[in-house]
């Protein structure tokens, strides 16, 4: 095999972001505990990506992200980076990159394959991007109220998680862009989800052109 046709080879390749084992499973290592800046840098660098280059942000940082979105910072209480409505940690995050779509597993710091295959359209096609991380909530366990004070706090709760995911963005130069925008009847469909599981924000990541 000579060079040329190994290099074409290689391209013609799908992009691998993800070491998933055996058993569907991509467990990170243990989150960064600190960046070498502080938060204040992160406020002066939020912004919005407005176009993505084909980078795929790397296994060791979609951990770090999903950790500072809503993992387990004091797991002893089983409690969170985020806070949540009642303490019910109802935010769950997919993981939608071009080979599958992932669900995150806070306890295990790990994500587990759910569905295969590239469902990225099912977001809006305004800008190309490697990664999507997918806020879904779980209303259900909230009883009291209207339906749509129950909705609004879980939409309150997906919007902490979403400023969270921005911050460490900003903080470790990734680049992040969150939309309300998607196809939420494709993805409850593709996802399995039922009604008071709502899709309520999406955040493309990647590495601005
Ligand atoms: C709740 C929410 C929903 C958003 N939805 C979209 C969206 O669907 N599509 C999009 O391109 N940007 C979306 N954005 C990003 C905003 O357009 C962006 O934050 C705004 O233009 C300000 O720019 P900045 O984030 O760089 O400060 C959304 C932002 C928020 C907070």
């Amino acid at each position: 095999m000579n060079l040329k046709f190994l290099t074409a080879f290689a391209f013609a390749l799908p992009m691998l972001a993800f070491a998933v084992s055996a058993t569907n499973t991509v467990k990170f290592d243990a989150p960064v505990k600190s960046l070498n800046k502080d938060v204040m840098y992160a406020f002066q660098n939020r912004k919005s990506a407005q176009g993505f280059t084909e980078k795929v942000v790397s296994q060791k940082e979609i951990g770090n992200i999903l950790w500072a979105a809503n993992g387990f910072n004091r797991p002893e209480a089983k409690l969170r980076t985020a806070p949540s409505a009642l303490n019910k940690q109802e935010v769950s995050l997919y993981v939608f990159d071009q080979q599958n779509v992932y669900l995150y597993d806070a306890s295990a710091h790990s994500m587990s394959v759910v569905v295969k295959g590239d469902h990225r359209d099912l977001f809006t096609e305004r800008m190309k991007t490697p990664v999507i991380i997918l806020l879904v909530s779980n209303i259900s366990p909230f009883t009291y109220g209207t339906l749509e004070d129950q909705k609004m706090t879980g939409a309150m709760d997906a919007g902490i998680v979403s400023e969270n995911i921005s911050i460490y963005c900003a903080g470790s130069g990734i680049d992040t862009r969150v939309r309300a925008t998607m196809d939420k009847a494709g993805l409850q469909k593709l996802l399995n989800l039922n009604e008071k599981q709502i899709p309520m924000l999406n955040h493309a990541i990647g590495y601005e052109k």
